[in-house]
Order: C-alpha cells, then structure tokens, then sequence
C-alpha cells in the first residue's frame, strides 16, 4: 500500500489535561476545540490537529494515523491489509466524524497497536504558533515521525516494508537496536526499536523550520522546570538537531531541527554504530511510560 505520510498520534494518560499549557506554552502549538472527542489537541500547521491527547487511566498509544492520497488509495490498502491476512476495519461515519477525516481504515498490526488509514482529514486554512517561533515542518513530509518499540525487530522490519511498503534508511545499534523506515523523502517517518519483550511508543519528532526554535524552546524548557529525557545532539543517521521532553503523556517529543531529507534514487543503507555525532546525553534513563510488557 501506498501511506503518504504520518498524518496524526493519538495517546492517552491520566494527565491529558496537562497538553492544554504544555502544547501552547512550551511547544508553541496552538489547540484546536471543535473536536468530537474529549481530549487535547495539538496542530502543528493549518490541519485540525496532529497530536490528540485522551483522557485514560494509563499512559498509553492509543492509535497512529496514516494519511493516504484519496479514496482509490484507501481501498487499494483496505485489499492489501486482507491479502495480508489483517483485519482492517473501514471507519463508519461517525468514526470519521470523531477523527475529522472523509475516509478511515483502522486494524492493528501483528503485536497489537492500532493503526488508521485515512485521507481527507480537516483543514482550517490557517496556522499561528503560540510561540515566537517559525513553526514546523509539515506538507508532503507529514507532521514528524514516530518511535515505536516492539518486540521482535526482524519481523517488525518484513512487516513495515512489505505491508506498509515503508523503504528502509538505516539501522542503528545503539543505544538499542533500531530500524529507520521512510515513505516520503523525510529521512524516517517511522523507526522501530526492540527493548526486549516490550511494546509501545518511544517518542514523537516535531522538526521545527529554523534552529533558533530548537535553542529557545531548550531554553523555555530549561527554565520551566519540564525534564528533558535526552539533552541537545546532532543524530547520525537523519542529521537532526534535536533535544526530548519528557511529556505529561509519558512518552518522549524529541524537538529537532534541519532532517536529512532521501533521494531514493541515490540512497544506500547504512548500519550505524551510535545514534548522535554529538550529545544526546541521557539525563533521564527511566524508559518512557508509554511501553508495556508484550501481552
Ligand atoms: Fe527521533
């Protein structure tokens, strides 16, 4: 199937009511309240919203959105999903409704996160950052990428480049294994990690248009007290300049500047042997709430 980008995240914690400051304040995104659900939610450009926060009694991703070109690219992966033997849901009208999408496939992948295909999710035609900042990096490269940890890497790898038909960019070691995958020419939009028998999301990426965000949002964070999870670095496999926050979610926003972008015609796949040139100092090793033992 064809998945043009990473279009929304949906997660869930008891503290969602804390996204309503920390979005606005901090990250510099502003809210959008014409949702069908209860929850936060957070855009990052003039779409309704790219991060949606529940209200639920335990840190947990609750669904990844996959944009799609239109209705035939819909159906092509609504056959594609049955070939592979998953059961993909279409999304009833209210379902739509409550994502703030025309179209919606939802099914889950082979350890047990959701997924949801979708295509025309709702615009509203402007876009102001909260902040003094430039704003993010969006359109064809969707609104950032998404970490998640599962438990077996090999399959996870077959699975999201047969099935998903994401291309590989890289593998790094370090500092657990991970795999690096793209569907547009932002260097991942997807990277999966294996952290032993475990299962759910590490963090999220908003890339930011110019590098002074990336120092005035660490400095805003440095002085509100919000814990960083990974200190300022430059990775080694996409280039970003980037720090994480620890969210009132549990899970990580890594907030980074100046992607890699892939020109598949001349890409080669590399095995990386550390994640950073320089920095990403762990300043908190407890792993993010946001992953569970698998079962
Ligand atoms: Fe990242």
């Amino acid at each position: 199937m064809k998945i043009s980008s990473l279009g929304y995240v949906g997660v869930g914690g008891p503290r969602a009511g804390e996204w309503a400051k920390f979005g606005p304040e901090i990250l510099g995104t502003p809210l959008w309240t014409e949702a069908a659900v209860e929850g936060v939610y957070l855009r990052l450009d003039e779409r309704a919203y790219r991060i949606a926060v529940h209200p639920a009694a335990r840190d947990e991703l609750q669904y990844v959105g996959w944009e799609v070109s239109g209705p035939a690219a819909l159906e092509e992966a609504a056959a594609d999903l049955g070939r592979a033997g998953l059961a993909a849901a279409r999304g009833s009208a209210d379902e739509c409704r409550r994502r703030a999408v025309e179209g919606l496939v939802v099914f889950r992948d082979p350890w047990g996160l959701r997924h949801e295909l979708f295509y025309g999710q709702r615009s509203l035609l402007s876009f102001r950052p909260t902040r003094d900042i430039s704003g993010f990096v969006t359109g064809g490269l969707g609104m950032g990428h998404v970490v998640l940890v599962l438990p077996e890497l090999a399959a996870a790898t077959r699975f999201f480049v047969d099935t998903f038909g994401f291309r590989l960019s890289d593998f790094i070691d370090l500092p657990f294994p991970l795999a690096f995958f793209h569907c547009n020419p932002r260097h991942h939009t997807l990277a999966v990690g294996q952290m032993g028998p475990m299962v759910g999301l590490h963090h999220v990426m908003l890339e930011v248009k110019d590098l002074n965000d990336v120092g005035t949002t660490y400095e805003l964070c440095k002085k509100s007290g919000v814990p960083l999870s990974m200190d300022l670095g430059r990775h080694s496999n996409d280039r970003m300049l980037s720090f994480y926050v620890r969210t009132p979610g549990g899970f990580e926003i890594e907030y980074g500047w100046g992607g890699l972008l892939i020109d598949d015609a001349a890409w080669q796949v590399l095995r990386l042997p550390k994640p950073s040139y320089w920095g990403h100092e762990l300043v908190n090793p407890a792993p993010p709430t946001t992953i569970y033992p698998v079962g």
